[in-house]
């Protein structure tokens, strides 16, 4: 067996953290968490991870709850997406597969919104299956331990490193080397500035010690753009009831509750608004690949030109799921 997989292995043995997820057989309890885990830190999807399995203990449960109650749980997390397909895809595996999960690879990845990575997270830790999963950890660690500068983010650099993984992977213990490469991700192998000297594989890894390639490797070829927007937003109140809107369409936050909302193409407050309004509070609010100039203004009119304003009870504010930046404006009061 190769020396990395050896050295990376033994590593785990004696580093691996004590998360829940890594308990369990279970392939939802399994799918749950790598969704989560997605674009979330472990500490901080952990209390997620635990809240879902106590309110929904199976798939079915999960499949027969409320979207909006699902929303409502994760709030907080960020790239809701993740929440709908997590509902819609517990649904279909509740009317296709009679709520069992599929146990093989093949099946698995048909499932809707799970790509490659979670597939073989799945069929690994629940299945025992020989599938490399294939991460940002991941591409990190094979592109600086092998030196390789091929890109990561074409079809081309995609395929090198998923076979380069499943060339690697043991097949007697699947799961052990999957969660181990990631965690060595997460604790040794990290983005910016590595400890090479206390590395396991500072001896064979082609990048140790050497901090050009450290910063150079994984390659990316097309650097994503990241788009600007201004948020103009109305808090207005009408005695015990507050005006607030559902966003709908394919957008960020979508289905989330929020404040009447102009969008401009700069930051000067909305004609609509003018006289009557005034600044009360102003962000920046960073998304992947959105910077949302936010604006929030207060007026005490109840009516507004062009705005069709719907009101909800104050004290029932808190039963809507609403997204991170009006979560960030109502602490700020
Ligand atoms: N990040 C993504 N999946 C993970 C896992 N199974 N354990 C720890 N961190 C992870």
């Amino acid at each position: 067996m190769a020396d990395f997989v050896l050295l990376i292995s033994d590593w785990y043995r004696l580093n691996a953290r004590e998360l829940p997820w890594r308990n369990t057989k279970n392939p939802y309890f399994i799918w749950l968490s790598e969704v989560i885990l997605q674009q979330t830190r472990v500490d901080q999807g952990m209390n997620y991870y635990l809240k879902f399995i106590e309110n929904y203990p199976t798939l079915n449960q999960l499949a027969d709850a409320d979207e909006e109650a699902i929303l409502k749980l994760w709030q907080g997390l960020g790239y809701y997406s993740r929440a709908r397909n997590l509902h819609k895809t517990a649904q279909q595996v509740r009317d296709e597969f009679n709520g069992a999960f599929p146990k093989t690879y093949h099946e698995i990845i048909q499932l809707k919104g799970i790509g490659p990575y979670t597939a073989a997270a799945i069929s690994s830790f629940a299945f025992d299956l020989p599938h490399a999963v294939v991460d940002g950890n991941v591409y990190r660690i094979l592109s600086r331990y092998y030196g390789i500068d091929e890109p990561i983010d074409t079809g081309k650099g995609k395929k090198l490193f998923q076979e380069l993984a499943d060339s690697l992977i043991p097949e007697a213990e699947p799961a052990l080397f999957n969660q181990a490469i990631m965690e060595f991700g997460a604790i040794q192998c990290t983005p910016n500035n590595p400890d090479c000297e206390s590395c396991v594989l500072n001896q064979s890894c082609i990048s140790a010690f050497n901090s050009d390639l450290i910063k150079k490797l994984p390659v990316k070829k097309g650097k994503t753009k990241v788009r600007k927007r201004y948020f103009h937003y109305l808090h207005i109140e009408k005695g015990l009831e507050i005006a607030l809107d559902q966003r709908t369409g394919k957008d960020v936050w979508e289905k989330l509750y929020e404040f009447p909302l102009i969008e401009r193409e700069d930051d000067t407050m909305p004609l609509e608004f003018k006289d009557s309004a005034s600044l009360s509070y102003q962000t920046k609010h960073i998304l992947s690949h959105q910077h949302i100039y936010a604006f929030f203004y207060k007026s005490d009119e109840t009516e507004i030109d062009g705005l069709d304003l719907k009101f909800v009870e104050k004290s029932q504010l808190e039963d809507y799921p609403i997204h991170r930046l009006m979560e960030k404006y109502l602490e700020s009061r």
